[in-house]
């Protein structure tokens, strides 16, 4: 069944859908327990879903993404911002199928690098809905933007406005907003009138639409190597360099500056940061658009401290836009990419063995190939058996990777489990897929959607010719 037939559009849907079902709030929205006893994401059975298309694999409910992209349209709507835009973070979940349906809903896309514009360019992302990244843009990557006319180049640093400055010096680019052979291109064509409009907003005085990155010394509660709002950040202009950063992109020809950017780091679970964010931004002058970044974080276990509500987080920010004079005639972007993938998705995993020393050692056939989270930032999931899912013998859930550090769950308390059960880890759609590597040879697994009982395969699992793929010796 659809999720939006079963609740209202509004207000907080997403708190209301995760407490329609008996498992865990962290599952993807519509998710439940069916007749069986299995667990059932978009309505197909897990255990089935394990059996066709093989573990490790995502499994993503198609409903869940799209209702937490309308969530955060509709929070910007109501919050009393016309003129507001959900940019997706596409690192958090870059895979074409999930931009594609962004795209759909009519969200614009954040791009961190060459390839990620390529994919949203493939994916059918109008190029003025397009905003790119980077501390480090390479020159071929600045190219790539300015001949697609993206909508917004997020500027770093004084030395890529040089090197715009030159780029635009030599060779001034093609038709704006042009698609290009060999580096993406807009094949669909879909949103093309949108993105004319969406042009024409921005760039008026027919230069590249830009952004100045600022870091507004504010540094929110997460870990440490997601937190970017610091004075001492890799990322963007020292608020007392950017006076100097906006005058310099001011004077380059063929730049149109339209206004800031901070993002102050991921997985956030406090608003107060937020409100400071924007405090420190507002000093720095009018400008017609401010992007806030993403960072809203989400609930990864039952037992972990609330996130704010989409609604609620939007709220925030749209209140102290608008409490400082920004965004009321003009335009306000926020770059989500967690809070709209995270839940959306599961993976599936098969036991392959099971041993007791002095823990219970339950090992499945994925981990930091599939799942680097656990071991870059101490990130805690929940795991169950996907056909016993309330067990209670405490485990430690580990991966098939030649290194002690490979365990997905440190703490998992699982139903006797024994192999070839399927396990289930949920909240896995941001920055799993996307930080997947073949470490140990082990292929990546594939992406199925998930919608109203039926499965699709949208990226199939890498095979071992793919491992040799790339071999030209
Ligand atoms: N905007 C910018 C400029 C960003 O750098 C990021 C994330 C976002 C938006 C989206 O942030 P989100 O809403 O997803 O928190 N690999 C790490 C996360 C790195 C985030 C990098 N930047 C993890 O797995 O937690």
């Amino acid at each position: 069944m659809d999720v939006r037939e079963r609740v209202p559009s509004r207000p907080a849907i997403i708190t209301v859908m995760a407490a329609a079902t008996s498992l865990s709030s962290v599952y993807p929205l519509g998710s439940r327990v069916n007749e069986r006893g299995r667990l059932e994401v978009g309505g197909c059975d897990t255990i089935e879903l394990a059996h066709e298309f093989g573990t490790p694999a995502y499994v993503v409910a198609e409903d869940d993404l799209r209702a937490r992209a309308r969530a955060f349209v509709a929070a910007g709507h109501d919050a009393g911002q016309g003129d507001f835009h959900v940019v997706f973070a596409s690192k958090a979940f870059p895979c074409t199928a999930v931009l594609a349906l962004f795209a759909q809903e009519g969200l614009w896309c954040d791009v961190a690098s060459g390839g990620e514009l390529h994919l949203a360019l493939r994916a059918g992302f109008a190029p003025a809905r397009i905003v790119l990244h980077g501390n480090a843009k390479s020159e071929e990557e600045l190219r790539m933007a300015l001949r697609h006319r993206i909508g917004a180049i997020v500027i770093d640093n004084f030395d890529e406005i040089d090197r715009l400055e030159r780029l635009l010096a030599e060779d001034a680019p093609d038709v704006p907003g042009a698609a290009v052979a060999g580096d993406g291109g807009n094949p669909t064509g879909r949103d093309r009138d949108a993105a004319g409009r969406d042009g024409e907003a921005a760039g008026r005085d027919g230069g590249q639409p830009v952004l100045v990155r600022v870091t507004p010394d504010v540094r929110g509660q997460t870990h440490e190597k997601i937190s970017t709002g610091q004075a001492d950040s890799k990322f963007g202009f020292a608020m007392a360099d950017a006076p100097d950063a906006i005058a310099r992109v001011r004077s380059v020809p063929g730049l149109s500056l339209q206004g800031l950017h901070a993002h102050i780091g991921s997985q956030l679970l406090e608003l107060e940061p937020f409100r400071r964010e924007v405090a420190g931004l507002a000093t720095l002058g009018p400008f017609p658009m401010w992007d806030l970044g993403g960072g809203l974080g989400v609930l990864y276990t039952d037992g972990q401290s609330q996130p704010p509500a989409i609604e609620e987080y939007v709220a925030t920010l749209v209140h102290a836009a608008h409490a400082h004079g920004m965004g009321i005639d003009g335009r306000l972007l926020i770059e989500p990419g967690r809070a709209l993938t995270a839940n959306a998705c599961v993976t599936l995993y098969t036991v392959q063995s099971v041993k007791q020393n002095v823990s219970r050692w339950v090992a499945v056939d994925g981990g930091m190939s599939d799942n680097l989270r656990p071991m870059l930032y101490g990130a805690a999931y929940e795991a169950h058996v996907a056909d016993r899912l309330h067990g209670s013998t405490p485990c430690v859930l580990a991966g098939k990777h030649c290194e002690s550090g490979d365990v997905i769950v440190r703490q998992a308390v699982l139903d006797d489990p024994r192999p070839g059960d399927v396990i289930v880890t949920p909240a896995t759609g941001a920055y799993g897929y996307a930080m997947a590597n073949n470490y140990n040879g082990v292929p990546r697994p594939p992406v199925i959607f998930c919608k109203d009982g039926d499965a699709r395969l949208v990226v199939r699992r890498e095979s071992f010719e793919d491992l040799t793929g790339r071999d030209v010796a």
